[in-house]
């Protein structure tokens, strides 16, 4: 028996503005059937006036902790990870924590853009192991929709925004809850995936950037490494995974990292036709969709991947 942060609930938000692929061809030289066919994507969520990375989030927190059937003040610790922040400073898990009404709780933000989710979670993994808290919640939550030049047909039809939360708890356990996590980053690639402003830059916040090829190039590579090293660390090989929710950036990329592995295909949570790509939201996302419609239960060998600016990348085993 060891301690472990086991996941007890999950939650999820999404702007009720929902963008078909044929909306945006109306606006940019476009069309539903290339989107489709190179992307999967058919539609996307994005934020309205008022709806920030902060609303959704504490909207996706709440759900995880009712979910969870825990009291907000029980807990302990917050994680928010996001690229899309509502202000430089105070971080946003901060304005979670306010609207949760959590008077006293370390909160903080964690940025690693895509990958976001897997390092927050890899960090309060470790810091509930570690006993700095009992209860977590760790949150992904984007408003791309502020970040993208919608001139730009290249990039403008690829995400979404969005929130997924879950709650940890720490418990003594065996082989339940999160087994292993691995984290990677490689800031050569610093600009293939980029947002062309910043704080003490340009001053501005800019528009994001990206070579979409050379991205999906290293993605299946990089993400195909880290999901047989975190298995290696669990102790568990391909075969044994009963799902696999990874960041939604695209569809092949989702086939080709599954082909790679030997998965199964349909063992592959997939919503990027419905979210597009939300960035650090996709993974916690996903995961809720799969949750609630009953596909990932009890006992079931879960396995959680995402590659993304940086570059950084990373993976995670969890029994459930
Ligand atoms: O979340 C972080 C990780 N991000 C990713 O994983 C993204 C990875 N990359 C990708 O998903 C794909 O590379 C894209 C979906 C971005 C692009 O697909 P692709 O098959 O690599 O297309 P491409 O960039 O090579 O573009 C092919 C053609 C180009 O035209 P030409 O030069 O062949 O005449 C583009 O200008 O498609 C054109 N194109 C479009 N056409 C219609 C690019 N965007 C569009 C568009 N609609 N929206």
């Amino acid at each position: 028996m060891s301690r472990r942060a086991v996941i007890v609930g999950t939650g999820a938000a999404l702007p009720p503005r929902r963008i078909t692929n044929a909306e945006l061809a109306e606006r940019v030289d476009t069309s539903h059937e290339w989107i489709v066919e190179r992307t999967g994507i058919e539609a996307r969520h994005i934020a309205g006036d008022g709806e920030t990375t902060a609303t959704l989030a504490t909207e996706a927190a709440r759900k995880a902790l009712d979910a969870a059937g825990i009291p907000a003040s029980t807990i302990g610790l917050i994680v928010l990870a996001t690229a899309t922040p509502d202000q430089t400073f105070p971080a946003s898990a901060t304005r979670v924590q306010t609207a949760l009404g959590i008077n006293d709780c370390i909160a903080f933000d964690v940025q690693a853009v895509c990958t976001g989710f897997l390092y927050a979670l890899s960090i309060a993994d470790n810091m509930i192991k570690g006993g700095m808290a009992d209860r977590a919640l760790v949150i992904g939550s984007e408003t791309f929709s502020r970040i993208l030049d919608w001139e730009d047909r290249a990039t403008c039809v690829l995400f979404g925004d969005g929130a997924g939360a879950i709650v940890l708890e720490a418990r003594e356990t065996e082989d339940e809850g999160i087994l292993a996590t691995r984290l990677h980053a490689d800031g050569r690639h610093n600009d293939l995936l980029y947002v062309d402003g910043g704080v003490s830059t340009t001053g501005t916040v800019g528009k994001l950037r990206m070579r979409g090829k050379e991205v999906f190039r290293h993605a299946v590579v990089n993400l195909a490494a880290v999901l047989n090293e975190v298995l290696e660390a669990a102790g568990h090989r391909p075969e044994e995974v009963d799902w696999v929710v990874p960041h939604q950036a695209n569809k092949r990329i989702l086939d080709a990292t599954a082909k790679k592995l030997g998965l199964d295909p349909s063992r592959v949570v997939v919503t990027v036709d419905q979210h597009a790509n939300t960035s650090a939201a996709s993974v916690p996302l996903a995961l809720d969709v799969a949750v609630r419609d009953g596909r990932i239960g009890k006992g079931n060998l879960v396995v959680l991947e995402a590659m993304g600016g940086g570059f950084t990348w990373g993976a995670a085993v969890v029994r459930f």
